[in-house]
């Protein structure tokens, strides 16, 4: 492992960083010249609700020249790509449009999403989101920041006065079962938003913007950077058993009352 037993070392990790934050910057750059321009190359995915475009394409494409040009051995997983294995025990993570369908719609909340992992977990994480003029950035045990300033979670800790975030697959079974699960989260909270970014939501409890976010059926890619970026503002996540997978995050002291609760909706929502 690069770095040796003791780990990265302190230039490693910025030059990971570095590059995270490079690679994010250029995919976002061909996804704003696009934004709000005609749609090209619209195909649907898992389902009629589940699009991707060429513009999500052209910024895998982006980020995967650049790391391949600078990481060869370094693995790659992408959302609209295959799992690539590399030879040197790190992997990419990337979601190169999270929120494609505000992105599609002309709505601002999208973001690019780059992450490093090695065999401990999530080294650094850069979300990119170039129409609100934010980068968050995390280094693993070195806090997190945005557009360069510290950032923490709000430490909100009364779920009765949480606001909270989720979102919602795009399979319809998935939704009638996170709608029956939501309609027990709903009264017990302060409000819940949807902002259809979970990479941005995550980002917004991180800079403590919401209180907390849940959702079930994310991917990795939805959550390998952000997940680090709230841990290292403080905040805590867990994820959800099951299929498919879920996470919660919340300030350490709320997360274990909503993963409680989110459970006890669940359970209701079963058939
Ligand atoms: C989606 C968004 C959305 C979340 C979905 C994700 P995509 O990602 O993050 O907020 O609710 O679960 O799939 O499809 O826009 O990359």
């Amino acid at each position: 492992m690069p770095g040796g037993a003791d780990g990265p070392t302190p230039w490693a990790l910025a030059a990971d960083l570095d590059l995270a934050e490079r690679v994010a910057r250029a995919a976002g750059e061909g996804l704003m010249e696009r934004f709000r321009g005609p749609a090209q190359g619209v195909e649907r995915k898992s389902t009629e609700t589940d699009l991707v475009s060429e513009a999500d394409r052209e910024a895998e494409r982006t980020v995967a020249e650049m790391l391949h040009d600078e990481r060869p051995e370094d693995g790659m997983l992408g959302e609209e790509s295959a799992d690539e294995a590399g030879s040197s025990g790190h992997r990419w993570v990337v979601d190169p449009l999270d929120g494609t369908v505000n992105y599609l719609y002309g709505l601002s909340a999208w973001c690019v999403s780059v992450a490093l992992e090695d065999s401990d977990g999530v080294l650094v994480g850069v979300i990119h989101d170039p129409a609100g003029g934010e980068t968050y950035r995390a280094t693993r045990g070195r806090g997190a920041e945005c557009n360069g300033r510290p950032i923490a979670i709000s430490g909100h800790d009364h779920l009765p006065t949480a606001l909270v975030a989720t979102g919602f697959g795009y399979d319809a079974d998935v939704r009638a079962s996170q709608s029956r699960a939501l309609t027990h989260v709903l009264p017990r909270v302060r409000d819940i938003r949807r902002g259809g970014s979970a990479a941005l939501d995550l980002c917004w409890v991180a800079a403590g913007r919401l209180d907390a976010y849940f959702e079930r059926g994310g991917h990795a890619w939805d959550w390998a950077a952000a997940s680090l970026i709230v841990e290292e503002a403080g905040g805590a996540v867990d994820r959800l058993e099951g299929e498919p997978e879920g996470l919660v995050a919340a300030s350490p002291a709320l997360l274990p009352e909503l993963v409680e609760l989110v459970r006890a909706g669940e359970a209701n929502a079963r058939p």
